[in-house]
């Protein structure tokens, strides 16, 4: 009974933690705002976790890709432009649209745009 209530409380807990822990990703909508080192780590191991690499390059993220325009060194890239191309995707590229919630895609473009040289 007592490791019940326990438990019980671990998850309420756990949920304040997400919560939290969404608040300062929620408010990074801010664009321009330099990025902390945590939210470079956390887009480098979305852009892993994604194969992003597979088919570009960018050498931060470990990408040495062939199939799609290097990222590395492409003075188009925005943020707006990669958030579109990440949702949507474009011919061979496929939409990631369904694999990330917009908080990350969100992170993911800042990261790529930060980390490109
Ligand atoms: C299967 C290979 C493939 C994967 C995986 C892939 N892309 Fe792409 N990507 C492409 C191709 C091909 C294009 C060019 C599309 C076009 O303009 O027709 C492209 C275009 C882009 C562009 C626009 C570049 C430009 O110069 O127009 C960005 C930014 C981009 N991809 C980012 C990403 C990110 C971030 C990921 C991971 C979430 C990713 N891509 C995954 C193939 C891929």
């Amino acid at each position: 009974m007592k490791s019940k209530v326990f438990s019980g409380r671990n998850i309420v807990f756990a949920g304040f933690e997400l919560i939290a822990a969404a608040v300062p990703l929620a408010g990074s909508v801010a664009q321009d705002a330099a990025l902390t080192e945590e939210q470079v780590t956390q887009g480098r191991q979305l852009f892993g976790a994604n194969a992003c690499g597979a088919c570009h390059t960018l050498a931060d993220g470990g990408g040495a890709g062939a199939v799609g325009p290097s990222l590395d060194g492409n003075a188009k890239l925005d943020v707006a432009l990669v958030t579109e191309r990440i949702t949507k995707g474009q011919g061979v590229m496929p939409a990631f649209g369904a694999m990330m919630d917009e908080a990350q895609i969100q992170l993911l473009a800042r990261y790529v745009v930060h980390a490109k040289k």
